[in-house]
């Protein structure tokens, strides 16, 4: 793998030049200029529509794009990834979550061996394990049919599985109700529980490393709840499963082998939910969906293998992404799922990207010199449109957006699906053409406004525009469109973190907080140890001592 960032490379040049040319350049002008311009840059890949029309791209963009993509050579690293070079280097570590997806008779050798073998057992594993339970099959310890399933874990334990339970609700298995709970304040846990019944609910204990805090302290917590109810020890093998790469752990805590699921270190947590983490998947919404799930993944890695620059819709997310977080100085990047089962794709997405690639040194150890990974976040439209995205239209910020939205609904309510399109595609227009003084002063002019309420009024009601947006349409929302879906954007943080020349897959910039919370904790726990922080930190938890004696 190369290890220089798109700076360093012939094709950055070329891409000056062509955002020197471009950068004053209005994004209706571009239209103006190329009627055809929809058609040009649109990609129709299966169900898919990927439209990037609406940003800043003409020809000479476009090929310093694909000039610097060659350059990097991000094809080939894409291949090495899916074929187990190990690419994480600050982990010793291949990144394989691609072959997850895979089916039984591929072959993808790590260290010698060729591990589809073993995805397929533990798939396996689950399809028994999720049929049973969803059939009434595996029941509770005193012989009752499951009702509630509830995964505790945390980020990539949590994120993927529950947004994607909610994304295909539709799909769900109407008997089994399904419950995340993450957070370590207790008031998570709590106010899930308070509606269960001990004997027809079932734990998933998911972590990968089984040793995150907040997971283990709810584990347990659930743990004392399933046995304050039974009495008896032996009800926890019937309430409670792992999942998890570390059996020493899984043990430790209780839950015997056979009730594992496992997975291996090359799936990282935030690209986990292919793995045996998409446990919660399979029995809200049976094997069978989550099956097409993998099969929606798997259909954009052969078209992120086969296509070059011109047709890869990844890699050219990842050029527009990185066109306006370096060149335009943009540095947040909305997603705006027009679809509300799509709900809590902007909070998974916020994990997927951020920590993959908020990095500020690059692969080799030297302080990058340019803006990584932008500040994603999102909520879906049309809500969004009644609470931020004033500031989108009129702000000083220039927020570029994605719009997802599918061609047909899952319900039977047509005049809300149009209603959904046509606020969906205004949006984007407004975004693009704004409006002009002139056009104010017309409007304001056939409402009957005098001349000088008119100019008073004028400067309020106008729009710049020239706002990028690239929109996704799928057909409908399934499993399978789904999974499409979230492996364009793994992929796409994949080719980011090449053009920037950062590791995507470690994350020791969580590992600070983490450690300061340990040393903290027993200070909370004992208002006579003596404090070493910073004298901010210290007044903290000396006022915290003081409120606790109330
Ligand atoms: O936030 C740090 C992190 O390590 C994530 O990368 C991971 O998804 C999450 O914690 C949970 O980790 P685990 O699955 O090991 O409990």
């Amino acid at each position: 793998m190369l290890k220089k960032s798109f700076t360093e490379t012939q094709a950055f040049q070329q891409l000056q030049s062509a955002f020197a040319q471009i950068q004053a350049v209005h994004l209706t002008q571009l239209f103006e200029q190329d009627a055809e311009r929809f058609n040009r840059y649109r990609k129709e890949w299966g169900p898919l529509l990927f439209d990037p029309s609406k940003t800043h791209l003409n020809d000479a963009v476009f090929q310093a794009m694909h000039a610097l993509a060659d350059e990097l050579q991000l094809s080939q690293s894409f291949a090495d990834m899916c074929s187990g070079v190990a690419i994480n280097e600050t982990e010793n570590r291949a990144v394989l979550h691609t072959a997850l997806r895979k089916g039984p008779d591929a072959e993808v050798m790590v260290q010698g061996k060729n591990v589809i073998p073993e995805i397929h057992a533990v798939l396996n594993k689950m399809r028994v394990f999720s049929d049973a339970v969803i059939n009434g099959e595996r029941r509770g310890y005193s012989g009752k049919a499951f009702t509630d399933i509830v995964n505790i874990g945390i980020g990539g334990s949590d994120l993927g599985p529950v947004m994607v339970c909610e994304a295909l609700k539709h799909y769900q298995v109407p008997h089994l109700q399904m419950h995340f709970v993450s957070n370590v304040d207790g008031a998570h846990l709590v106010e899930t529980l308070k509606r269960l019944n001990p004997e027809t609910t079932l734990f998933l204990i998911a972590s990968k490393t089984f040793t995150t805090q907040e997971t283990m302290a709810n584990a347990h917590s659930a743990r004392t709840w399933v046995l304050k109810h039974y009495g008896d020890e032996a009800a926890i093998a019937a309430h409670f499963v792992a999942i998890s790469t570390a059996s020493t752990e899984v043990a430790a805590f209780g839950i015997g082998l056979d009730q594992m699921f496992g997975f291996w270190d090359w799936v990282g947590g935030r690209y986990s939910l292919w793995s045996a983490i998409g446990l919660s998947i399979c029995l809200a919404v049976g094997y069978s969906h989550f099956e097409q799930l993998l099969a929606g993944a798997l259909f954009v890695d052969e078209h992120t293998l086969q296509c070059d620059f011109e047709d890869n819709i990844p890699m050219q997310m990842a050029m527009i992404g990185m066109w306006y977080t370096h060149f335009f100085h943009y540095p947040t990047y909305a997603v705006i799922p027009y679809d509300q089962y799509l709900h809590r794709f902007p909070a998974y997405l916020q994990q997927a990207d951020m920590e993959s690639n908020g990095k500020s040194v690059d692969r080799n150890g030297k302080p990058v010199t340019y803006a990584t990974g932008p500040i994603i976040w999102g909520e879906p439209g049309t809500n969004g449109q009644h609470a931020f995205f004033q500031l989108m239209h009129q702000g000083t910020h220039i927020i570029p957006a994605d719009f997802i939205v599918a061609a047909r609904p899952l319900h039977d309510l047509p005049m809300h699906h149009d209603i959904l399109l046509s606020n969906c595609f205004a949006q984007s227009e407004a975004f693009m053409t704004g409006k002009t003084a002139a056009q104010v002063k017309q409007e304001l002019a056939a409402r009957g406004m005098t001349t000088a309420e008119i100019e008073r009024h004028t400067p309020f009601r106008v729009f710049e525009g020239n706002r990028p947006s690239c929109t996704f349409i799928i057909e409908q929302l399934t499993p399978y469109t789904l999974g499409i879906l979230i492996a364009l954007y793994e992929h796409k943080i994949f080719f980011q973190g090449l053009l920037w020349n950062i590791y995507s897959f470690d994350q020791w910039g969580v590992e600070l907080g983490k450690k300061l919370a340990s040393a903290i904790l027993p200070e909370i726990q004992d208002k006579h140890k003596s404090l070493q922080h910073d004298a901010g930190t210290n007044g903290l938890i000396q006022h915290i001592r003081t409120k606790s004696d109330m």
